[in-house]
Order: structure tokens, then C-alpha cells, then sequence
């Protein structure tokens, strides 16, 4: 009798641990959650100019230069395209900084990231 109740313990168990090992994120989606890996694009300034303008001059300024957001014009001696890729796509500063991962497509932000690296 006994066994018989140890058997199904160890039944439901393994149950349990194979119901876990599917439904927990893996060890590389949590990395990639926490730094998402940016799109290989090339350099296309003109797009670069239009999303930056339409979408973060009202805070960083016309120039760049600051505004509720922080001065941005030599920011590509601080990040790198890929740091730049994860701040725009999650934002930063508790929502000061807007996240753009729905807003923008993920090549667009990778596009503006590229852009802003080369702010030096
Ligand atoms: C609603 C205002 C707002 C908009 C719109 C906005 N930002 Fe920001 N941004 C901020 C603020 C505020 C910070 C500072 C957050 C912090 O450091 O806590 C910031 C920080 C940043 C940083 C990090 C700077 C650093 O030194 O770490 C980058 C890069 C940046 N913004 C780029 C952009 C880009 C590119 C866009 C447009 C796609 C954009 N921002 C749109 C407000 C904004």
C-alpha cells in the first residue's frame, strides 16, 4: 500500500518537473529578453533623420542638444549601435524614456541606432 502511494508521489512529481521544464522561459529567452539582439541593416540616414524627427525631438530637441531628454549629439562616444538598439527598444529611466518596441519596426529602431552611433 504504502509503495503504492510513494510510486504515485514520484509519478506526479516527475509529472510536475516535465510540465516545468516547458513552461519556464529557457535560459537564452531570458537573455534575449533582457538584451535584445539588434537587426543587421544598413545605414540609411535620411529614414534615420525621419523617425528621430518625428519621434524624439519633442524630448532630446531639434538639434539633439537636450530637452526633457539628455543631449544626444556625441552619444555615439558613450553607447554602442547595439547598446543604443536595447535603450530604444525598451526605454530606459523608469518610462522617462518611452520604450519604441511596439512603435517602431525592430529595423527602424536598429536603423536609428546605427545613426546615432556615428554622433561623435
Ligand atoms: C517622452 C520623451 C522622450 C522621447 C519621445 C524620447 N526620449 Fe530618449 N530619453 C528621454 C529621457 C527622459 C531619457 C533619460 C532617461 C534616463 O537616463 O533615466 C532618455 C534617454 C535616451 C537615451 C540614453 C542616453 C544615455 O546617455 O544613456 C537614448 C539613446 C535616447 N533617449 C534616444 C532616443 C531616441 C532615438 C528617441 C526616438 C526614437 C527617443 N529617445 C525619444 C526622453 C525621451
Amino acid at each position: 500500500m504504502q509503495k503504492w502511494i510513494m510510486s504515485g508521489l514520484f509519478f506526479v512529481a516527475c509529472v510536475f518537473a516535465i510540465v516545468l521544464l516547458f513552461t519556464l522561459p529557457g535560459k537564452d529567452q531570458v537573455a534575449q529578453e533582457a538584451k535584445p539582439t539588434m537587426p543587421e541593416v544598413t545605414l540609411d540616414a535620411a529614414q534615420a533623420e525621419a523617425v528621430v524627427k518625428a519621434s524624439c525631438i519633442a524630448c532630446h530637441g531639434d538639434q539633439l542638444q537636450g530637452q526633457s531628454g539628455p543631449n544626444l549629439q556625441t552619444i555615439g562616444t558613450v553607447l554602442s549601435a547595439e547598446q543604443l538598439y536595447s535603450t530604444i527598444s525598451k526605454g530606459k529611466g523608469g518610462g522617462m524614456m518611452p520604450s519604441f518596441k511596439d512603435k517602431l519596426k525592430d529595423e527602424e529602431i536598429a536603423n536609428v541606432a546605427l545613426w546615432l552611433s556615428e554622433k561623435k
